[in-house]
């Protein structure tokens, strides 16, 4: 797949339904979109970085202008050395607006490169992957919010001793 792509960054720990939707819309805007799977500073995650990509990977092998990759530094600098057209992300509401916003404003600053939020579906608005975890770690079922290649990974995980902040 050819031209600048649009980056949907993000922690997925673990990659949700909610995710997947953006990332489809995302795909169906731009048509080429890199998955930039980084590591929030403040948050402890579940999953190694490895485990997300692949874990995402199988969610969007029918989604050809797909492409995962880690994010191992600065997410602007991710996005340039891509010559990303945009950043993507959901929104569910005003909680995660003023999260997201300031985010958008520094990577808009040092890069240059705009920030599109887009509206998540109200049947994904309360799914979080803190939430799913949450489920997971007592023993629920996650079916319903993540692929079943997540759901066994968050067992396993939980299993060997995962914890959750
Ligand atoms: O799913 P999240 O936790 O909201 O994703 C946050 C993420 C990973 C996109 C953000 O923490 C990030 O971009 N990390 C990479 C390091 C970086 O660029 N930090 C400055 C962000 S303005």
């Amino acid at each position: 797949m050819t031209g600048r792509p649009a980056v949907v960054p993000g922690s997925f720990d673990p990659v949700t339904l909610g995710h997947l939707d953006v990332i489809r819309r995302a795909e169906s805007l731009f048509g080429r979109v890199v998955v930039g799977v980084g590591v929030n500073g403040a948050k402890q995650a579940l999953l190694p970085v490895a485990t997300r990509v692949a874990l995402i990977e199988a969610c969007v092998r029918d989604l050809p202008g797909v492409e995962v990759a880690p994010v191992l530094g600065l997410l602007a600098e991710f996005c340039q050395d891509l010559g990303a057209v945009a950043i993507v992300k959901g929104l569910r509401g005003g909680q995660d607006l003023g999260h997201e916003e300031p985010m958008a404003l520094v990577n808009k600053e040092l890069t240059g490169i705009e920030t599109v939020f887009l509206a998540a579906a109200p049947t994904w608005g309360h799914v979080s992957s803190t939430l799913v975890k949450e489920v997971a770690r007592h023993g629920g079922d996650v079916s319903a919010y993540v692929s079943p290649a997540v759901r066994d990974a968050l067992m396993n995980a939980f299993e060997q001793g995962g914890d959750v902040r």
